[in-house]
């Protein structure tokens, strides 16, 4: 596992943009997973940029979504779809076609999941997966006790989920309960990790993610059996963490 520390959210985002676009430039047909949420806005800022500067080819590249909210179609202004359409799909004009999340608003959620993890297999798997961590240490909306073998699947947010994602949105009762997410065994399929984390919020996350021990209670460890996971962390992030370990320093 490579650790890098990033002086600044801003530096992280560059540098976690710049893999994003590696990928692309060496697979123009890859298959990216992305994650929603305050983390990586800046990275998708950053990854627009360039993709305009460098003129990257994007018309073959696919993207899988970790996770939708139940309820909340793609018109639905809090939900993960509308997130990506402002901050990725529509400003690179990218087909809908070519960008998938799980559909919050099917009718049937656990077929809609099972459809969903086909869909992953079918387009050939995740080549690089983006990650956020929350600060109960969830990853997608993996919350602590799911199994490590799950697939994707609908899930229980917890109160804490609920709590801290409800800045999203005017009210808190607007919150879904529920989710469809990629599963950890979803997640650890794909070919390559990259996991940003940013804040003090996060130190606590971090430190059991990557100091504790390999437990279900803390669902990011189990990336610590992943062969290619990359963390771009912020110093506050990385404060629990054994300097010996981390292993390069912007
Ligand atoms: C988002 C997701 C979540 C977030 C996590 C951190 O698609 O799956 O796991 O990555 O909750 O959220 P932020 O970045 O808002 O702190």
């Amino acid at each position: 596992m490579k650790i890098i520390q990033a002086a600044t959210k801003e530096q992280m985002s560059k540098l976690a943009a710049n893999i994003l676009i590696d990928c692309v430039k060496n697979k123009p047909d890859a298959v990216l997973g992305l994650a929603t949420g305050g983390t990586p806005e800046e990275t998708y800022r950053m990854f627009r940029q360039n993709v305009k500067e460098k003129r990257v080819e994007l018309s073959r590249m696919r993207t899988f979504n970790l996770d939708e909210y139940e309820g909340l179609g793609p018109n639905h202004p809090m939900s993960y779809h509308a997130y990506m359409k402002q901050h990725l799909f529509d400003p690179l004009q990218l087909r809908p076609s070519q960008c998938f999340l799980p559909k919050g608003d099917a009718l049937n959620l656990e077929e809609e999941a099972q459809q969903y993890e086909e869909l992953i297999q079918k387009y050939g798997g995740i080549d690089l997966q983006l990650l956020g961590i929350g600060e109960n240490g969830h990853i997608a909306f993996n919350e602590p006790g799911t199994p490590f073998t799950s697939r994707t699947h609908v899930v229980e947010l917890t109160p804490n989920t609920r709590d801290i994602n409800s800045r999203f949105f005017d009210k808190k009762e607007q919150v879904p309960y529920r989710a469809i997410t990629m599963g950890l065994a979803t997640i650890m399929e794909a070919r390559k990790i990259l996991l940003l984390a940013n804040g003090e919020r996060k130190q606590k996350a971090m430190t059991r993610f990557i100091e504790g021990e390999i437990a279900e209670d803390a669902p990011a460890s189990i990336l610590r059996k992943h062969r290619d996971v990359t963390i771009i962390a912020d110093p506050p992030a990385l404060t629990g963490i054994n300097p010996d370990k981390i292993t390069e320093v912007y």
